[in-house]
């Protein structure tokens, strides 16, 4: 495949000549959106018209100087006649989401703008308020919606939400955002797996005993605990972020060299998962959550998630794959493993399968991108013992632009790529469905540690959990 090819980009579709960014004082619009905008005006890449849309009372002077320390939130301004550049495309309407005059003045701010990208940078419950807005307001007309994950809170509000969404844009115009699926390292599962021929004969159930799949972050909810309340570890991070990553570890190869195949090959992964119950997942919850702002006293919200889940296709039936997510973790990374057999006959007493594990592929994704093919090797000497080395492939290449640059830029020009289906998205509500209301209450886990202790009886049968550690490629 070529970038031509995987690419849904279409010349004559027409780039949107706006972009209004509902939730403009949010903290998803301070830590990713902001810097993101600024970088595509140093790059060239962004030039139409911003306008924001929050009810935060701000003056011109105070909505400039929260642009600015969001932008500078990771790294200092290295450009200042960009960031002028960035402030002057931007303007910022004040209002309340559920007034019709919120939209008027949003109307008037697009002036000439005929071709509006809206992204939905706000909490899920107001998606439908704001939809319906643009629909009412003559706002959707030639217009895209770009909406943040989770799109919906279970499979009937999924499916609702996309009703309401389609009698407003048609689906090529309705963009749901995955912002891993912008991530390099993330896309490279795909290249990997298809790029190369050595792995497919193995890649199935007769040569891989478990995969695991790692989310680990080192901090906290911070002040986003009122979003985390509604939503919790599973529907924040693991049935799109982790379940994409799955998908793309699962997936057949896609049929013909397109975004469309890819899509239908994922999707086909999601649907072919049983869904979770719950004596299959673990939930967790870090001492000190209750105390964070927003968060109710005797919350009952997971902070951290621990899932088996098995796949019922030919390639994978009787594979399971453990997932594990969470906050206030010992490390902020995120890793697969791919357990292989251990070999059929017990030539050597040191590759005891008790002695240690078998060969493995380790996929780190985060926060550098490598891959490692763990293979026994002969140590010097007579006797036939060995140990298990790493092949290890880094790829010391910084991404050039931030999911958030990359998905907006993409919106923006109408290439769906890399954005989920609906069939997906409602895919993947059906797994978590019969867990999201009928779970065990969260087990209390410390700060700095790997989870409840569940989340190692969960994976006994099948080893242990291996932690993400710092990267030291090989030397
Ligand atoms: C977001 C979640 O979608 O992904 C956050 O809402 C999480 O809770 C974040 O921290 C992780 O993204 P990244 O790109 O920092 O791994």
């Amino acid at each position: 495949m070529t970038a031509a090819t995987l690419s849904q980009a279409d010349d004559d579709v027409a780039h949107s000549d706006a972009l209004v960014v509902f939730g403009f004082s949010g903290d998803l619009a301070s830590k990713k959106i902001f810097p993101a905008l600024y970088a595509m005006v140093r790059k060239g890449v962004l030039t139409v018209p911003v306008i924001g849309v929050a009810s935060s009372p701000w003056d011109t002077d105070a909505w400039h100087r929260h642009v600015r320390a969001s932008v500078e939130h990771d790294t200092p301004i290295d450009d200042e006649a960009a960031f002028e550049r960035l402030l002057s495309l931007l303007d910022y309407v004040i209002g309340d989401y559920a007034d019709t005059r919120t939209f008027d003045a949003l109307k008037k701010a697009l002036g000439a703008a005929e071709r509006p990208a809206h992204y939905l940078a706000i909490p899920p419950a107001m998606f439908e308020t704001v939809i319906r807005g643009l629909g009412a307001a003559g706002l959707a007309d030639n217009a895209r919606v770009i909406v943040e994950k989770p799109f919906g809170r279970d499979l009937a509000s999924a499916r609702e939400l996309n009703t309401i969404a389609r009698a407003v844009f048609p689906e090529s115009s309705i963009f749901r955002i995955d912002h891993y699926l912008g991530k390099d390292a993330i896309m490279n599962i795909l290249y990997f797996r298809f790029a190369n021929s050595f792995l497919e004969p193995i890649w199935n159930r007769n040569h891989i005993a478990s995969v695991q799949v790692t989310l680990a972050e080192a901090f906290g909810v911070g002040e986003r605990g009122g979003f985390y309340e509604s939503a919790g570890c599973l529907r924040d991070v693991v049935e799109n972020h982790l379940f994409q990553i799955v998908a793309l570890l699962a997936m057949e190869p896609p049929a013909f060299q397109s975004f469309a195949a890819v899509h239908s090959a994922k999707a086909s992964v999601l649907r072919a998962m049983q869904p979770l119950t719950a004596d299959a997942l673990v939930r967790g919850q870090y001492d000190g959550y209750r105390q964070e702002a927003n968060v109710a006293p005797d919350s009952d919200v997971e902070t951290f998630c621990a899932a088996r889940l098995f796949i019922d296709s030919w390639r994978w039936g009787g594979v399971p794959w453990y997932l594990r997510a969470g906050k206030r973790l010992p490390t902020t990374a995120v890793e697969v493993r791919v357990q292989l057999h251990a070999p059929p006959q017990h030539l050597f007493d040191d590759a005891d399968p008790g002695a240690g594990p078998a060969n493995y592929l380790r996929f780190k994704l985060q926060p550098a991108s490598s891959i490692a093919l763990a293979a026994r090797i002969k140590q010097p000497g007579k006797a036939f013992v060995g140990n298990q080395r790493e092949l290890y492939l880094h790829e010391d290449n910084h991404q050039a632009e931030t999911p958030y640059e990359r998905l907006l830029g993409d919106a923006m020009a109408g290439d769906g790529a890399l954005f989920t289906s609906q069939d997906a998205v409602e895919a993947a509500w059906a797994v978590v469905e019969p867990v999201l209301g009928e779970h065990a209450p969260v087990v209390a886990y410390a700060p700095g540690s790997w989870g409840p202790a569940g989340a190692d009886t969960l994976i006994a049968g099948d080893g242990t959990w291996h932690d993400p550690q710092p990267e030291e490629p090989p030397s």
